[in-house]
């Protein structure tokens, strides 16, 4: 049990491990849900990982998102150790040098490459539900949460889209480590199948992602090897198990409320916002930071070497945040930006626009192909907490 540092006080103190909080493999967002202390400051503390923060209160949250003044994004995660291994960029960096990072890789990610790709996506959506629909039952995550996404990204940095069996494992040791893998393993394994892809692209650029951003100057220089492995390293993380994670929640909100199949299904006009309004509803990503100084959050002295972490469910289903949080309502008239699925200010995710894509073809080609489909009675849905919270089984059955 690690010690309580003199800063802390008491009563803040609460034993929470971000990985396996009690009651997340039945709804991980739920689980989270406990941390709400109304009348507290908006953090707790948790001896767990060698003892950290984490905010619970909506507002506390987002400022603590955007304040760069007093936190940094070094440390990547509670995980001791994680961050001194990965070093990846952009995600690592801070202030100019980040800029300077995060500059050609905006560019890469531009909506004119995302808008390219939609004919794509959709009829790798078409190919999986077509093989789907005769069957009349699946399990959503292996049979397609987890490969649309993945095929589509593993196209796009222009590498085998057999090699998702090879990666997949990798992308969830990040986000949800099981301990049978050490850091540098992982990070190993991660640059083992990329150093020969990434020298290739530094050498002769082709039309795939990593190419393009390869292509940008940092600051009006070429990317090193070294800066060019994090910056797969890092694109490929982010990319590996967000969507797949995402769109499987996604999926169980309409098997549970076949009135919002039904309402998409009789007006597609509405699937943008809808797609919005979920993304808003089941948030899965959570961040840290660690501080840079000493500062206050509503009288709590936050040290210079603690670490915060900042959890995306405790924003968007807070009450003060969002009218009755728990109701997925289409006529929101949500602006994406508001909520922290996607977190906010400077490492805001590049992947946003494609992400955001990816579910709406998704919501257009299930609804559009499918019967009415709900969660088989017969089986358990399961889920993991984690940096990336996620489904582990979604069974589905067509009406
Ligand atoms: C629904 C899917 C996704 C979710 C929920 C998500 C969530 C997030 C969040 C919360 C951050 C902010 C991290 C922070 O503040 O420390 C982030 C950053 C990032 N995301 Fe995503 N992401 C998704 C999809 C993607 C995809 C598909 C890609 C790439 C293919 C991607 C690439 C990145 C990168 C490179 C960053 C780092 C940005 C920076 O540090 O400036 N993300 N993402």
């Amino acid at each position: 049990m690690a010690v309580i540092p003199a800063h802390v006080p008491a009563e803040l103190v609460f034993d929470f491990n971000i990985f396996d909080p009690p009651g997340a493999e039945a709804d991980y967002i739920a689980a989270w849900q406990a941390l709400r202390r109304p009348d507290g400051p908006g953090l707790v503390w948790t001896p767990a990982f060698g003892g950290h923060w984490i905010a619970t209160d909506g507002a506390v949250i987002r400022r603590l998102w955007a304040d760069t003044a007093n936190l940094s994004s070094q440390v990547l995660a509670v995980v001791p150790g994680l961050g001194e291994v990965m070093q990846l960029i952009p995600l690592q960096n801070d202030g100019a040098e980040h800029k300077a990072f995060r500059t050609p890789i905006m560019k890469g990610f531009a909506g004119r490459h995302i808008a390219a790709l939609e004919s794509a996506v959709r009829a790798l959506a078409q190919e999986l539900i077509a093989e789907l629909k005769p069957r009349g039952a699946c399990d959503f995550m292996p049979d397609f949460a987890e490969i649309f996404p993945v095929h589509i990204f593993l196209s796009m940095l222009g590498v085998p889209v057999e090699d998702r069996e090879r990666l997949r494992p990798l992308g969830a040791q990040l986000t949800r480590p099981d301990g049978t893998m050490g850091v540098v393993e992982l990070r190993d394994a991660v640059d083992d199948y990329l150093r020969p892809h990434v020298r290739q692209r530094l050498a002769a650029p082709g039309e795939d992602l990593l190419s393009r951003i390869l292509a940008e100057p940092v600051q009006g220089r070429a990317w090193t090897l070294d800066e060019a492995l994090r910056m797969a390293r890092n694109v490929l993380f982010a990319g590996l198990d967000t969507v797949a994670a995402m769109v499987g929640m996604v999926a169980m909100h309409l098997a549970r409320y076949p009135d919002d199949q039904r309402l998409l299904r009789g007006q597609p006009d509405l699937i943008p916002a809808a797609a919005d309004e979920l993304m808003r509803r089941y948030p899965s990503a959570s961040v840290s930071r660690n501080a840079v100084a000493d500062f206050e959050v509503n009288g709590v002295t936050i040290k210079a070497g603690d670490i915060v972490y900042l959890p995306s469910m405790l924003h968007n289903l807070d009450p003060a945040c969002f009218d009755q949080p728990e109701e997925a309502r289409f006529d929101r008239g949500l602006n994406p930006i508001h909520h922290t699925t996607f977190g906010v200010g400077a490492h805001r995710c590049v992947g946003a626009g494609l992400a955001r894509m990816e579910m709406i073809v998704f919501l257009e080609e299930w609804l559009g192909a499918l019967p009415e489909f709900a969660i088989d009675p017969a089986r358990p849905v399961t889920m993991k907490a984690g940096n990336v919270g996620t489904l582990t089984s979604l069974p589905l059955i067509w009406k």
